[in-house]
Order: C-alpha cells, then sequence, then structure tokens
C-alpha cells in the first residue's frame, strides 16, 4: 500500500504563489537580480524539470533556460525526442546569484541557505503542478527535492520513488556543468549521458 504524501503543502493559487515569488525578499538574493524567475510551462505537466539558478540571460529576460544551458538541454531533449512545451521547467533558486568582474556577471552557486529561502515555492509549484516526475538538473536541484545531504554521485541516472514528495525522482546532471568542460571528449560523453537521462525520463510514465 502507498503512504499518503506527507510533506506536500496545500497548494494554494497560481496567482498568489506568482505574487509572493515576485515579491520575494526571504533572502539577499533580490537585492542584486533584475527580478524573480518563474516557473514555465503546462500547469498540468507530467514532468517538471528543476533547475539550479537564472542565469545571465534568463535573470534579464525574466525566463527559465533561455541562455547557453537551456539551448544545451534543448539540443539534448530534441536528440531524445522530447517535446519541450511539455514540460513544466522551473529552479531551485528563484533569482540570480552572481558576482561581477568589470562589467561581467559571473555566476556563482546559490548557498544552502538560498535553496532553503526558496524552499517554499518549489514546494508550491510541485503541489500545484503535481507532476508525476520531478527530473532535476545539478547537485543544487537534486539537494533542493531530495534534502541538503544529498549527493549527486548517489543519485545520477537512477529513479526512484520521492514518498514524502508523492512523485518518482531523476537525477541528471546540471548542462552548464556539461559546458565548463568546454569541447572535449569527456563534455561530449556527459553530452550522451544526458541524453540518456532524458530519454529514461521520457519512458518512465
Ligand atoms: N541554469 C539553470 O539551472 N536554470 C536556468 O534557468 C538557466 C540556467
Amino acid at each position: 500500500q502507498k503512504a499518503a504524501p506527507a510533506a506536500v503543502p496545500t497548494a494554494g493559487s497560481w496567482a498568489d504563489l506568482k505574487q509572493q515569488i515576485r515579491t520575494c525578499q526571504a533572502c539577499s538574493l533580490h537585492c542584486h537580480a533584475t527580478q524573480a524567475v518563474l516557473g514555465e510551462g503546462p500547469e498540468t505537466a507530467k514532468i517538471m524539470l528543476v533547475g539550479e539558478q537564472p542565469g545571465d540571460q534568463e535573470d534579464l529576460a525574466g525566463r527559465p533556460f533561455v541562455g547557453p544551458a537551456g539551448s544545451l538541454l534543448k539540443e539534448c531533449m530534441a536528440e531524445a525526442g522530447v517535446e519541450p512545451p511539455a514540460l513544466y521547467m522551473t529552479n531551485a533558486v528563484k533569482h540570480f546569484r552572481f558576482t561581477t568582474r568589470g562589467r561581467r556577471r559571473i555566476h556563482q552557486t546559490p548557498g544552502a541557505e538560498h535553496v532553503q529561502a526558496c524552499q517554499p515555492w518549489l514546494r508550491q509549484e510541485i503541489a500545484l503542478v503535481r507532476p508525476q516526475l520531478v527530473v532535476t538538473l545539478g547537485a543544487t536541484a537534486l539537494r533542493a527535492v531530495a534534502g541538503p545531504s544529498a549527493q549527486l554521485k548517489d543519485f545520477r541516472g537512477l529513479m526512484h520513488e520521492d514518498a514524502q514528495g508523492g512523485h518518482r525522482h531523476l537525477s541528471l546532471a546540471h548542462p552548464s556543468w556539461i559546458l565548463r568542460l568546454g569541447p572535449t571528449e569527456q563534455a561530449e560523453q556527459e553530452r550522451q549521458r544526458l541524453i540518456e537521462g532524458l530519454r529514461k525520463m521520457q519512458t518512465a510514465l
């Protein structure tokens, strides 16, 4: 017998949630980011994809996965036969964390405190969408979904039941990390591994 999901908060309305995210000041990231970047996609999607945080381009555009990592992700999805519009895509952290070097804004990994501050929003999104499968990209998203001590090496590529969340969970590498490997053989291997993971996601339902 399947246990009733315990940790899913009662879903409020989308309108309230969006307003709360847009005006969130629960951590310091809102001070420098252009705007909070909300999730996008069908509110009844069967699959929810969770990234780390908006990047430079997402911060400016106010939309998730519109920069280089999003392009690689969509390229891999196309090779895996996945239709991006069918997915709900969001991030563990809604504001861009960066440091400046001259005029450039350099990505900084969000800290545990930022993930923690954004938890209510991600949980509400999960409660509203009620996906069958949550796919996390990279370590930050993994920790936001599976807990702060979760390690990518223990989860990567594996599908498991998230009894508390009431959905299945699949953890994959983050496309930004693959981009950072540069044009190397390892990057190509990791790209292929991401495509395999996306195929697994697609056939899981
Ligand atoms: N990386 C992420 O994790 N999310 C985005 O929206 C863009 C880049």
